[in-house]
């Protein structure tokens, strides 16, 4: 279990999210939901560690690991994709795969040909795409190569921002495919969108963020009422 709580964090002095207490489970997909500057982004910094809490705690599997930072975290299997599908593009593919697999203990990596071969069979483009410059790939492929990057480390937890953000349409449901076939494999996934409609069919709970607090919470089937849910994101006053 990844676990904040009453956590508070922001930059500076400045306090961008207050009193946050959210769990993520092995094998479970929360889908953190909210407008442009709710806190979304800087949530998940803190819960990945790449910004330490100004109050709360967080704890991994029960241990306190409050303060401990994004790199200590990455090795104990906490991963976070930032947005804008981050690569390395003057490296090919599969030397961003191999860069994923550095985040693993020595004498537990994969063999190299192994990561590109889970990365084919994940998206078939990057298997077909192996040997060519990260930068040669569209949006939506890097994103996939960010993912599948991270996913080598065999992370426990992976929390990842707006990851359908600027990809095309049709790209969106591989993507999210990725993350529902993680969590049938025990991983934890946290997800912030500002789509609604897709990441919604496969989360497990539903976290609503406005700024930066937490304004509703519950499981996934809790949220098909669009209108109520953007009311709810929005904090328009229903007539
Ligand atoms: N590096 C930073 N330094 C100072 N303030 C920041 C920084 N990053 C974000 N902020 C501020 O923190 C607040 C929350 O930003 P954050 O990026 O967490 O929101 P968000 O919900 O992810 O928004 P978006 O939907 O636009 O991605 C905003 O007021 C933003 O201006
Ligand atoms: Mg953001």
């Amino acid at each position: 279990m990844l676990r904040a709580e009453g956590l508070h964090a922001g930059y500076g002095r400045m306090t961008v999210f207050r009193d946050v207490t959210l769990e993520v489970a092995p094998g479970e997909i929360v889908l953190v939901l909210g407008p442009n500057g709710a806190g979304k982004s800087t949530l998940l910094k803190a819960l990945s560690g790449l910004l330490p809490p100004q109050r709360g705690t967080l704890s991994l599997g029960g241990e306190d690991v409050t303060g401990l930072g994004a790199e200590k975290l990455s090795r104990r299997g906490v991963r976070h994709v930032l947005e804008g599908h981050r690569v390395f593009p003057e490296l090919t593919v599969q030397e961003n795969l191999r860069l994923g697999q550095l985040a693993r203990p020595r004498g537990r990596r994969l063999p190299d040909g192994e990561v590109v071969d889970m990365a084919a069979r994940t998206f078939p483009i990057l298997g077909d795409k192996r040997a060519q410059l990260a930068r040669s790939l569209s949006g939506g492929q890097q994103q996939m190569l960010a993912l599948v990057q991270a996913w080598a480390a065999r992370p426990d937890y992976l929390l990842c921002d707006e990851p359908s953000l600027g990809l095309a349409q049709s790209l969106v449901p591989d993507i999210l495919r990725f993350f529902r076939d993680r969590a049938g494999e025990g991983m934890g996934v946290l997800l912030v969108e500002q789509l609604v409609d897709q990441p919604l069919t496969i989360a497990d709970r539903v976290v609503v963020l406005r700024q930066g607090r937490i304004v509703a919470e519950g499981p996934a089937a809790d949220f098909t009422d669009r209108a109520a849910l953007a009311e709810l994101m929005l904090g328009q006053v229903s007539a």
